[in-house]
């Protein structure tokens, strides 16, 4: 029997103590948006944290073969990543004069350092391989974004589940290591699954939701940088927009964007 001190409780069993003593602005004294501005990139980690949980199952499930699994995995992430775009407007509350009085402290940590961020770009086969220079060695996180980065990707899951359950796609669909262009034959074999297989068409719209909803992040990230710090370079010494507006259109699924004007 468990004794008083260790009774699962709401605060223990969800570590409150340790989590709520980890928000530790570096402006002395505190800049009140500062607490803010780190409770929000936490936020983001944890979700990026379940994101990718979500994914690996998506894996699991693709190669299981099975459907109904996977689009349920998918469309939980399509969720969070709407979630995810929805919490820019709380941090959009935040002005430039306001964000000036903390940047300095920030020093040169930056998004640019999301290991998990890169982690679920390479997952979903968006595998710049400039940002690998942005992980040096002996930085947290590095190995398991370097590992994303070899393992296959989603996309990569998705072929070959559809090919387990006969759709006709060709064995040497070129999936380069940093990322995949998109084939006409497996274009022309999507247009066929719409005729011949309606039931996978939630599938791939969930799969064209997830691409539409990091882009949508990524939209609403460039124009948060543009009105709080302009064209100031990053602090992770990018150009700052410049940098992030061309990867915007960046799609993880080509082939799925490429057939829409076949209908
Ligand atoms: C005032 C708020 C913010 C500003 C001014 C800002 C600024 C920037 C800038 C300038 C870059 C380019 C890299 C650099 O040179 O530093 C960048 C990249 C990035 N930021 Fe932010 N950011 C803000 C909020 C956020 C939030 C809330 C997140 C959520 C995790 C985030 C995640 C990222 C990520 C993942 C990148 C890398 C993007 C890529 O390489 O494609 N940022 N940010």
């Amino acid at each position: 029997m468990n004794s008083d001190t260790d009774t699962l409780t709401y605060a223990t069993y969800l570590k409150l103590e340790q989590l709520l003593d980890l928000q530790q602005p570096k402006s002395t004294p505190p800049e009140h948006d500062e607490t803010l501005f780190i409770i929000i990139h936490q936020t983001y980690e944890l979700w990026f944290k379940q994101m990718l949980h979500e994914l690996d199952l998506a894996g699991v499930r693709f190669r299981e073969g099975d459907l109904w699994g996977v689009s349920t995995v998918l469309k939980r992430v399509r969720m969070v990543l709407k979630t995810l775009v929805g919490q820019i407007d709380i941090l959009e509350t935040m002005t430039p004069s306001s964000f000036v009085s903390f940047r300095d402290r920030l020093d040169t940590s930056s998004g640019f350092q999301s290991t998990q961020f890169r982690e679920l770009e390479y997952r979903l086969g968006i595998k710049r391989e400039e940002t690998l220079k942005y992980m040096p060695e002996g930085m947290w996180g590095r190995e398991a974004a370097l590992r994303r980065f070899e393992e296959p990707s989603l996309v990569e899951d998705f072929h070959q589940f559809l090919k387990m359950i006969g759709i006709d796609l060709p064995d040497d669909i070129d999936v380069p290591k940093e990322r995949y262009q998109g084939d006409l034959r497996v274009q022309d074999a999507l247009i066929a699954c719409h005729a011949d297989r309606p039931d996978l068409d939630m599938l791939f719209e969930t799969l064209l939701d997830i691409d539409e909803g990091l882009q949508e992040w990524r939209y609403r990230h460039v124009q948060l940088v543009r009105r709080t710090i302009g064209d100031k370079s990053g602090t992770g010494g990018s150009p700052g927009v410049k940098y992030l507006e061309r990867s915007l259109f960046e799609p993880a699924f080509p082939d799925l964007w490429a057939i829409r004007h076949r209908f």
